[in-house]
């Protein structure tokens, strides 16, 4: 199992989710929503409005949990308006 860290920038909150093997293949953004952790979209994951970004300019809607922890191994995930 692995854990993503949802790191708050406007509370300073730091709120973690355990990952199931099972979920790696899931897009992001869907999975984040699932969790409950709101996410910003106004094209609902098209790859245009670039509203769901997180650090680094990634879109979550373009990403697979499996993408995350390739490019962020420690499962950090900070957005910046939470
Ligand atoms: S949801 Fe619009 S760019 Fe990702």
């Amino acid at each position: 199992m692995q854990i993503i860290r949802i790191v708050g920038g406007a509370s300073g909150k730091t709120q973690k989710l355990n990952v199931e093997e099972q979920d790696l293949d899931q897009n992001l953004l869907k999975w984040l929503r699932l969790q409950g952790i709101t996410i910003a979209s106004s094209c609902d994951g098209e790859g245009v409005c670039k509203k769901c970004s997180i650090q680094n300019d990634w879109l979550t809607c373009k990403l697979t949990l499996k993408d995350l922890f390739k490019y962020q191994p420690d499962g950090k995930v900070f957005v910046p308006y939470l």
